[in-house]
């Protein structure tokens, strides 16, 4: 286990992750007056926990990436929710978060957006029927001729690759998840008459085991990236606002 010092060399693309435990908890001094308000208003703990677990991942990361203490970040948001640094605008990241993960992704160059989603999301029966509002008739199509107890974990791999791209065009779900198709790797997604020429290139991939739990990943990129490995983290001393560098 090591610390993350200022002024690691700063990778073309990077992903981290950091498992929120029960009793996370982070001092209020290390996020801005937007973000305490913010994470104030969330009637629940668990989403609360997870807003903050992102900002005090990203603080730190990005922090240590670019020199500076994690409270010093200057973070914006767009109109859409899309957090972004204006100070750094060659430096994109995105994050997400679910049950008990967060997950950020960081680009240097290009745009970003990531998504990850927990295997057990939803059960076979609630796929079923989230799937039409979701995919395009091909990949519906797709879908339904595997065998269907293949088909919930397809949707799932196939929800993540959207999500991801929708996330990196800077939208989210303003764009209507239908008319993106995004193939498995390192293509272009076709987003309907939007944007026409706009390219995505997408990883993807699963997380975790089954002790700790599995999760459905993918990340989508601007530009063409080789294949980006995770790093794990671990908030030792949250109140104190430590970070650890598990792998
Ligand atoms: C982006 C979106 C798909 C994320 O959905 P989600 O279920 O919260 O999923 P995730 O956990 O993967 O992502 C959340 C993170 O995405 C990022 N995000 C939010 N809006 C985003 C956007 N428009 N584009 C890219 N990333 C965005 C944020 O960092 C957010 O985490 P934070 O709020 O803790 O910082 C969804 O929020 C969306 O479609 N938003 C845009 C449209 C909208 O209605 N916005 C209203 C709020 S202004």
């Amino acid at each position: 286990m090591s610390a993350l010092e200022a002024g690691d060399v700063m990778a073309q693309v990077e992903l981290h992750c950091l498992r929120v435990r029960n009793g996370f908890r982070v001092v209020d001094l290390l996020l801005s007056e937007p973000e305490r308000h913010r994470a104030a208003a969330f009637r629940s703990i668990e989403a609360r926990r997870l807003f903050v677990a992102g900002r005090f991942l990203c603080r730190h990361i990005l922090g240590s990436r670019l020199g500076c203490a994690p409270q010093a970040l200057s973070i914006a948001t767009t109109p859409s929710g899309r957090p972004y640094l204006p100070d750094h605008p060659d430096i994109d990241f995105n994050i997400s978060h679910t049950r008990d993960l967060v997950a950020l992704a960081i680009n240097h160059g290009g745009r970003i957006g990531i998504d990850i989603e927990r295997h057990d999301a939803f059960s076979e029966t609630e796929a079923f029927e989230i799937m039409p509002m979701i995919l395009s008739e091909h990949e519906l199509d797709q879908v339904r001729q595997l065998e269907p107890r293949h088909r919930r974990d397809a949707f799932l791999a196939c929800w993540v690759r959207k999500e991801a791209a929708l996330k990196c065009l800077g939208l989210g779900f303003r764009i209507d998840p239908q008319t993106v198709t995004v193939a498995p790797n390192g293509t272009t997604p076709s987003t309907g008459d939007r944007e026409p020429g706009a390219s995505i290139f997408v990883h993807s991939g699963r997380l975790g085991d089954t002790e700790a739990g599995v999760f459905e990943w993918a990340v989508a990129t601007s530009k063409p990236i080789s294949q980006p490995t995770w790093r794990h983290h671990e908030a030792c001393d949250s109140l104190r606002g430590i970070l650890w560098n598990l792998e």
